[in-house]
């Protein structure tokens, strides 16, 4: 890691930043940039929710492709110096191409870079063109020819809608009948829309799994501190798929060697492949990677920062945010330093009742307090509001990304689930073994 003394010349002591995206990314990116020196006004979407929107101005404009004239001249008036793109959704509509101007950059990659995530189809074919490690997959845009080739084949299968699905749209399969069914939802039913019109069939990996994060100024490559989600709803890793009920960071599941190795194999030649397309790539490159028995294998990119990830890497994050992101915007990044507290955090997600499925919203909410009090605790919010009487609201099925630092993982975790207990609203539920694949591990090791 680099010592913290240079500076990078040409980033303005104060920037007025507007940040795109409503949820627990966003709060946690919003709460980082306000401890910075260099923060000017912060512009917040309107729906922010109600952490989010406590930090931040709400933009009168609507974030809307088809009024893009008055969202520029809007940033105009304010002196927009910086653009934050947290969601995927507005990287796919093109939002930081649309919205960069010579004094305005944009902290996200554009249509074109952003394809690596909003189509799994053409990612898959870029990795092989530039031999990045990953399962084995075939694409498909017709469903009898999808079920022809899982009638050939005999090991699990991994299905997956090719399109944008708020990290639903992968379905592990254990048997072929489930993986029949899950094309015929994918692509007969449409349960993802149009996401599912071309699907992705791939191996089912197997081994612990690590999410590797990069900024990317379009030269530079940054690795930020490895994390570990954990995706599916119940604990132990059983149940449906969610956007993520729970992450911590650092992992020690990749030593150094590792996540060198990953940056070479992986990150670079990802970067690589799209500039030989054009590409200019400036934001964060996410790298979803299975541990498997013959190296790490990617399972999916993401071009944005991870949602629940980006809440312990922030707590961890001991440099000024506002001056890393406008250094990747601007491709400046090796002139930055950066330096992450040794300390585990671990972020639990308390969620409603019914998540990843269909959810009841507006139930009110109580204990934020009691649940502060809890030694090395932030509280991020997701999904909240505020409903006409003024009080705190669910309004989503991730409602809170209750996040701890402690000395190692044990005691993260430990503070993490105290706080998320006090929180209370109607149906709320959460996991209580954030980090348990580690955990497990070393409580199965013989005491000496
Ligand atoms: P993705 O959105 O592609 O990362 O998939 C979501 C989750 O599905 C991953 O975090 C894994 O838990 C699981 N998954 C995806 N692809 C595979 C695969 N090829 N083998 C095993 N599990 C997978
Ligand atoms: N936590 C997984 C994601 O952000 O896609």
């Amino acid at each position: 890691m680099p010592t913290p003394s240079a500076r990078p010349s040409g980033i303005p002591d104060r920037v007025n930043v507007l940040l795109l995206g409503t949820g627990g990314r966003e709060h946690a990116l919003a709460w980082k940039m306000k401890a910075s020196p260099r923060l000017g006004e912060l512009w917040v979407e309107a729906g922010a929710n109600a952490g989010l929107a406590a930090l931040g101005t709400t933009c009168p404009e609507a974030i809307d492709v088809r009024q893009m004239f008055r969202l520029t001249r809007w940033c105009e008036r304010e002196n927009i110096g910086l653009v934050v793109i947290g969601p995927e959704a507005p990287l796919a509509q093109d939002f930081a191409t649309l919205l960069a101007a010579p004094n305005r950059p944009v902290f996200g990659p554009s249509r074109d870079g952003a394809r690596l995530e909003w189509d799994k189809a053409y990612a898959k074919q870029l990795m092989r063109s530039v031999s990045i490690p990953t399962a084995e997959g075939r694409i498909f845009d017709n469903h009898e020819a999808a079920a022809r080739y899982l009638e050939s084949r005999e090991s699990d299968v991994v299905i997956k809608a090719s399109g944008l699905a708020s990290g639903k749209g992968v379905v592990v399969c254990t048997s072929r009948a489930e993986a029949m069914a899950a094309i015929d939802r994918i692509m007969l039913k449409k349960e993802f829309g149009e996401a599912g019109n071309q699907i992705v069939i791939e191996e089912r990996l197997r081994g612990q799994e690590v999410s590797v994060l990069a900024l990317v100024d379009g030269r530079t490559i940054s690795v930020l501190d490895p994390c570990q989600d954990h995706k599916q709803v119940g604990e132990g890793d059983v149940g449906a798929n969610t956007g993520g009920m729970g992450a911590y960071c650092p992992t020690p599941v990749l030593d150094d060697a590792q996540l060198a190795q990953i940056e070479r194999q992986v990150l670079v030649p990802a970067i690589d492949g799209l500039r030989r397309e054009g590409v200019t790539f400036r934001g964060v490159l996410y790298a979803g990677l299975m541990l498997t028995p013959a190296g790490p294998k990617v399972l999916e990119f993401n071009t944005r920062f991870g949602d629940p990830e980006t809440q312990p890497l922030m707590v961890r994050l001991k440099s000024d945010l506002v001056e890393l992101l406008y250094a990747t915007a601007t491709g400046q990044l090796d002139a930055v330093d950066y330096a992450f507290d040794p300390r585990t955090a671990v972020t639990v997600v308390v969620c409603a009742e019914g998540y990843p499925g269909s959810i009841v919203k507006g139930k009110p909410i109580t204990g934020l307090d009691e649940a502060k009090e809890v030694e090395g605790v932030t509280i991020f919010h997701a999904g909240t509001g505020r409903n006409a009487k003024g009080e705190l609201v669910t309004t989503g099925g991730r409602v809170f990304g209750v996040t701890a630092l402690g000395a190692d993982l044990a005691e993260a975790q430990a503070r993490a689930n105290e706080a998320a207990s006090r929180i209370v609203f109607q149906g709320a539920f959460f996991r209580r073994d954030i980090g348990h694949r580690v955990l497990k591990r070393r409580a199965d090791q013989p005491v000496s």
